[in-house]
C-alpha cells in the first residue's frame, strides 16, 4: 500500500519558518489538513510533490 513519511522536515522562507523537524507517516487514503490560512498547507504539499 502506498504511504508517505516525513522525517524531521524543516523548511523556511527567508523570514518565515514553516516547518521545524516535522514528522508524520500516513497510509494511502483521503485526508484533510485543517489549520489557519498562512500556516503552510500549500507549502507542505509543494514540498511533498517536489
Ligand atoms: N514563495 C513564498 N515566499 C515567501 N513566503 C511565502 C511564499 N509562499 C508562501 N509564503 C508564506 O508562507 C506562509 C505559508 O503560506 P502557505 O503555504 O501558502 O499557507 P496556506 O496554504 O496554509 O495558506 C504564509 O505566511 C505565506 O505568506
Ligand atoms: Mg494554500
Amino acid at each position: 500500500m502506498l504511504s508517505l513519511r516525513l522525517d524531521k522536515v524543516t523548511f523556511s522562507y527567508p523570514s518565515n519558518l514553516i516547518l521545524q523537524e516535522a514528522s508524520c507517516e500516513i497510509q494511502a487514503g483521503c485526508y484533510g489538513v485543517i489549520v489557519p490560512n498562512g500556516s503552510g498547507k500549500t507549502t507542505l504539499l509543494k514540498l511533498i510533490l517536489g
